[in-house]
């Protein structure tokens, strides 16, 4: 069992990996043998979990979505909440049957729970048939991971504190051929009281333009039409570059690749939100009308507690100047309800924020204690059953929104990506809208990947159906 704690990731590093990445491709050639990952959370997750299957794939390996056939097996985890940990233990657990049938399979976890001391420690001593663990530092070095894993008899373990170095050129198996998450800044220096992210995700870091537009260059040659820029905070972009360059500055220079159609990102943090960025969200074309805003709580009092760094006055006087400059744009949030310490009125003033800003949708949570953050120690706890209430009424009042904007829509034309067939109803097309928003409607298979306009003729909370009016030019 091996624990390796470091910093700096070398030149000889990643050649190692690469090295073992082509040792595996020949070893695993005509074997047919096959990965399944299993990916809880944020899209992070979801991009580092297609950095694994791009390394898998090029190590000989075809993805399953059966985790039967899988003779590699990966759950790459969350933490946000204390409910998404008990859920993965869980899954955990149902592994060790299927181990003991198919004692050859390799089972990793991987991902931000890996990053907590606590649950390194449960797996080493109530999961000993788990052969690898790893983190979010380390993520790279998968190959030589696996390599030691197929190779012992103990669980390998390697979990980095912290890594301030980005590692390029990790192979990446995306999903479909459409849309593509493109990270440009990982980690989180907020540190929001309630929150577990920065711990378990290190500093902020910031790719290097270059990097980031070559990316999205050789992603618009294969022909996707669409990227969604990632970070924790993507508005603190560049800060920590030499280069002087901030997320605007980014947006303009994305802007310019020929084949990409629309530009989105996630996620915005309001205290970073510029006059400039709101300018570059109105001016480039290809920048979609939507923002992911999140405003946690109404009150004053709650956001100070939550070291959140702006007033609810701050934050309406922002969805104004978006609202003035950008007519159309649509706006989401996320929400927490029941932080230690809110009182009835301070719920009063999330909902009357809520009623204010008419928020096109928000996801909402309860809060959830988690180990390490200053709100963990903080006094007042709320109890269990009004948490349950407060959830259930904000959630009523923005169902309530979500559908009063989308009945705005009824009988207007937007311009809509086809993503496929829909799963409902398999004789329907579905695509999103520029402001996020999905669409079913009528329509031939050989619109998928295509721009159309449609017309909105019903709308419900979550979805709206359409009339195909024409395919874009
Ligand atoms: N970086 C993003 C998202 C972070 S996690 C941002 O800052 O917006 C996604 C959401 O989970 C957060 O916006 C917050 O609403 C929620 N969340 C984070 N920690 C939580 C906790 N301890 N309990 C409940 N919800 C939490
Ligand atoms: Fe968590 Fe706050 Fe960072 Fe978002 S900005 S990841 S909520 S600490
Ligand atoms: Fe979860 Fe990690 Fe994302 S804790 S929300 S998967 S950054």
């Amino acid at each position: 069992m091996s624990e390796r704690k470091e910093i700096i990731v070398t030149e000889e590093d990643i050649k190692k990996q690469k090295d073992i990445i082509n040792q595996m491709a020949i070893l695993n050639k005509d074997k047919y043998l096959k990965f399944h990952i299993e990916t809880y959370g944020c899209q992070m997750n979801v991009h580092d979990s297609e950095k694994l299957a791009g390394m898998l794939t090029e190590m000989g390996y075809q993805h399953t979505d059966n985790l039967e056939d899988a003779d590699v097996i990966l759950f790459n985890t969350c933490c946000v909440r204390q409910h998404a940990e008990i859920r993965i233990f869980g899954r955990v657990s149902q592994l060790k049957e299927l181990k003991q049938r198919k004692p050859n399979i390799i089972l990793g976890i991987c991902g931000c729970m890996m990053q907590e001391k606590e649950v390194v420690a449960a797996i080493r001593k109530d999961y000993p048939y788990i052969d690898m663990v790893f983190g979010t530092h380390n993520l790279f070095k998968f190959p030589e991971i696996l390599q030691e894993a197929l190779n012992s008899d103990t669980t390998v373990i390697d979990v980095w504190d912290d890594n301030s170095n980005i590692v390029e050129d990790i192979p990446i198996r995306r999903a479909e051929g459409l849309k593509a998450w493109v990270n440009i800044i990982y980690g989180c220096n907020n540190f929001c009281t309630y929150c577990i992210v920065p711990y378990v995700r290190g500093r902020e870091r910031s790719r290097e333009p270059k990097d980031i537009i070559d990316e999205i260059k050789s992603l618009a040659d294969e022909g996707f039409k669409e990227i969604t820029l990632l970070g924790q905070n993507v508005n603190s972009y560049g800060n920590d570059l030499s280069q002087k360059v901030d997320f605007a500055d980014l947006l303009y220079m994305i802007n310019n690749i020929n084949g990409i159609e629309r530009i989105r990102f996630m996620t915005s943090h309001p205290k970073d939100i510029s006059d400039k960025l709101i300018f570059a969200i109105r001016d480039l074309d290809k920048v979609c009308e939507h923002l992911h805003l999140p405003v946690q709580s109404g009150s004053n009092r709650i956001l100070e507690k939550m070291n959140r760094k702006y007033t609810r006055e701050r934050y309406l006087e922002i969805i104004e100047k978006l609202r003035d400059n950008i007519p159309d744009i649509a706006i989401t949030t996320d929400i927490i309800v029941g932080f230690p310490g809110e009182t009835d009125e301070d719920f009063q003033d999330t909902l009357d924020l809520v009623k204010k800003v008419k928020y096109d949708s928000a996801y909402t949570f309860i809060y959830s204690k988690r180990k390490g953050t200053v709100a963990e120690k903080m006094p007042d706890q709320v109890d269990e059953d009004i948490k349950h209430k407060r959830l259930e009424e904000l959630i009523k009042l923005q169902n309530s929104i979500s559908i009063e904007k989308n009945n705005e829509m009824n009988g207007k034309i937007v311009e809509v990506l086809v993503e496929g067939t829909s799963k409902r109803d398999s004789d329907k097309l579905t695509g999103r809208t520029r402001t996020n928003k999905i669409v079913h409607f009528k329509g031939e298979s050989n619109l998928i990947g295509k721009f159309v306009d449609v017309k909105i003729i019903e709308t419900k909370a979550w979805t709206m159906q359409g009339e195909l009016i024409s395919e874009q030019i």
